[in-house]
């Protein structure tokens, strides 16, 4: 593999975090305490590119590769997981999905004022008894000719009360299981939908998760997303790539934490030297640095695939799996590297392992990762 970054791709990583250090940094810690979204930071994104950074300029988007994308995750993750998660939803989820599947109308409409972070978008897919079993939703979508009637739950919503344009998964013929579900483009003025309760969450407490809810809302049929039933591949499509955003996402976690702990481990003297010169110190340095290493070449190498037109199911659930449990890991020896003052806020590691421990769950669970790379490797 060569990994030879192009100046665009190095460009791009360097603007995500001088951004990251200049307008994340400051004030993330109270976003984080006073549960607070990073509004005018996603805007400010926005008007950078970083909000469609693969969907086609003529969509509003800044035409970049999954390379830059991953990047640009990484660092604007080191800093601040509450924003880069919002990044990461709407250019994969939302922007990938409707710039793949949708309709030439679809995009103008939806797509271009999401690519260039004009609005902000949402992906439903999870419900209270649906989230690892996705088949199983329980949300309506019943086909009355020129509409769909949309009923029913959607929890832990990320972006629930910040966004504008909502992709909604639902089912349509419950007889024909998985193949009857529709992806659905609601938007939020539609009548009958209601923001729901917003989660009170243990990390990535600036990002606002809210549960949503649909009664009798009538989606035109022009907002479904691909042909009849095609719901249920669209989500599992999108989510191979958001998987790439959020393994790229912990691995920001997890090097955040790095930088700091050396950082630290380089300022804070025990027993007479620096705790650095410590090889307890050493070694814990030493691990970290090597499994973010091997997490970031997951990514990179998902991304290239992506990139590439390549099959990557495989490949972005193994950097999801791999980066997640390094980032819990790694963040949990950067709370020790960096012990009494590691348990408390201004010194931003306890944020870092409360955010890290989301990626091991949303856009499927570790275990759901296993089922995707053992599926891939048997078939
Ligand atoms: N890529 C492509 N196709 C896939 C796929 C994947 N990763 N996973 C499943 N499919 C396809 C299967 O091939 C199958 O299609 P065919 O019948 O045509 O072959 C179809 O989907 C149904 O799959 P299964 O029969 O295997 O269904 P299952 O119920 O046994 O398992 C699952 C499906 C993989 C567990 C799926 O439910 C899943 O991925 N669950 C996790 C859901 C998830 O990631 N939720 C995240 C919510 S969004 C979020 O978190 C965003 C956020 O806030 C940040």
């Amino acid at each position: 593999m060569n990994f030879n970054f192009t100046e665009e791709q190095l460009a791009v990583r360097d603007a995500a975090r001088d951004f990251a250090r200049k307008e994340l940094l400051p004030g993330v810690i109270e976003r984080d305490t006073k549960e607070r979204f990073p509004a005018e930071q996603i805007k400010a994104l926005g008007r950078l590119g970083f909000m469609g950074m693969m969907v086609d300029s003529k969509y509003g988007g800044g035409e970049m590769d999954t390379v830059s994308y991953v990047l640009a995750m990484e660092e604007l993750s080191k800093i601040d997981a509450s924003a880069s998660v919002c990044v990461s939803v709407n250019n994969s989820l939302v922007c990938w999905g409707l710039e793949k599947y949708g309709t030439e109308e679809q995009k103008q409409k939806y797509l271009i004022p999401l690519a260039s972070g004009q609005k902000i978008g949402a992906f439903c897919l999870s419900e209270p008894e649906a989230g690892s079993d996705a088949t199983s939703q329980k949300t309506t979508a019943e086909d009355k000719g020129n509409h769909y009637l949309l009923n029913g739950t959607k929890n832990w919503i990320t972006n629930g009360n910040s966004a504008s344009t909502y992709l909604v998964m639902a089912q349509t013929s419950p007889e024909k299981g998985y193949k009857g579900i529709n992806a659905l483009i609601v938007e939020r003025e539609m009548e009958g939908f209601i923001v729901g309760k917003k989660e009170e969450k243990l990390g990535i407490r600036g990002s606002d998760t809210h549960s949503l809810m649909f009664q009798d809302v009538k989606v035109p049929k022009e907002n479904r997303i691909g042909a009849n039933g095609f719901g249920f591949t669209f989500a599992t499509s999108v989510l191979n790539g958001g998987r790439i955003g959020i393994a790229a996402q912990a691995l920001g976690i997890a090097s955040g934490a790095l930088e700091l702990s050396l950082k630290y481990a380089q300022e804070r003297k025990a027993f007479g030297v620096e705790i650095a010169k410590h090889q307890a110190i050493q070694f814990k340095l030493a691990d970290m640095a090597t499994e973010i290493e091997a997490a970031r070449l997951l990514c990179l190498n998902a991304a290239r695939k992506k990139d590439r037109g390549e099959e990557f199911a495989k490949e972005s659930a193994m950097a999801k799996l791999f980066a997640s449990e390094v980032a819990m890991k790694q963040t949990v020896e950067a709370v020790q590297i960096h012990g009494g003052y590691g348990y408390v806020k201004e010194f931003h590691v306890e944020r870092l392992m409360r955010d890290a421990k989301i990626t091991q769950i949303y856009e499927g669970t570790s275990e759901i990762q296993k089922i995707v790379i053992s599926r891939a490797l048997l078939k």
